[in-house]
């Protein structure tokens, strides 16, 4: 593979499974690594953006955080598709729930990431990118989902450049669209995987939503956290 270690992973060639789990935070890698994985080695410390491989139910797997935003998780998923030979990349996060219907502790599998960020102008395509989950990742999700008693919703999210926008009308229009949540990443997973050929799906845990001022609690945040694992470690 060419150009590994990069910049930003530390990992050799083959230290990385096919597979790779993608939570924001670098430290929930290292919790579900210890918590799932068994045998889990530790392959990055740059910039302590902790990445592990181990087993899950015998199969390898690698979990990896991919930070806050579209920069910061293109560049580590670029990276694993492109020079680590990932195959398939699931991001667990969470997200702010928009439409009416879905609260605090749902879990959300996106079928498409609509987004206000310019990721996509790097392709000069000669139109509107849709960026989607990979069709078979997503199926099977919904498939488990049900055989795990997880009642996950699925449909659009909104990937989002600002946590903090200064349009306070900007989600009441996505939610018009029939959107369901907002995060900042999965839009970005998308294309790099559109564009190299590989596979991505995101899952999330409703974890506030901004129009009804709903939270979870850390612990529920755990609660919540455990079926979306379950049902991403299931891809696997
Ligand atoms: N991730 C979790 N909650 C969010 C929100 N309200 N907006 C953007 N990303 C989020």
């Amino acid at each position: 593979m060419p150009n590994v270690p990069t910049p930003h992973n530390g990992a050799k060639d083959g230290e990385i499974a096919k597979t790779v789990l993608m939570p924001g935070d670098p430290l929930r890698a290292k919790y579900i690594a210890e918590k799932y994985l068994k045998n889990a080695v530790c392959f990055n410390t740059v910039r302590n953006m902790l990445g592990f491989t181990g087993t899950y139910q015998g199969r390898p797997v690698s979990v990896m955080g991919g930070g806050m935003g579209m920069p910061s998780v293109g560049i580590y998923t670029y990276e694993l598709f492109n020079f680590y030979g990932v195959d398939n990349i699931i991001r667990v996060g969470s997200a702010g729930g928009i439409a009416d219907g879905v609260h605090v502790k749902d879990v959300v599998a996106a079928v498409g990431a609509c987004t206000d960020s310019n990721y996509a102008a790097q392709y000069r395509l000669p139109g509107t990118f849709a960026p989607t989950a990979d069709y078979g990742l997503l199926s099977r999700a919904v498939e488990n989902a049900k055989k795990l008693g997880i009642s996950a919703k699925v449909g659009n999210v909104l990937s989002s450049d600002a946590f903090y926008s200064d349009q306070e009308d900007a989600l009441k229009l996505w939610r018009k669209m029939g959107v369901l949540a907002v995060e900042m990443e999965a839009a970005a997973l998308y294309m790099n995987a559109a564009r190299a050929g590989k596979h991505a799906l995101c899952l999330l845990t409703i974890s506030d939503c901004p129009f009804t001022g709903e939270s979870l609690s850390a612990a529920e945040r755990e609660t919540g956290f455990t079926k979306m694992m379950e049902l991403a470690l299931s891809l696997a």
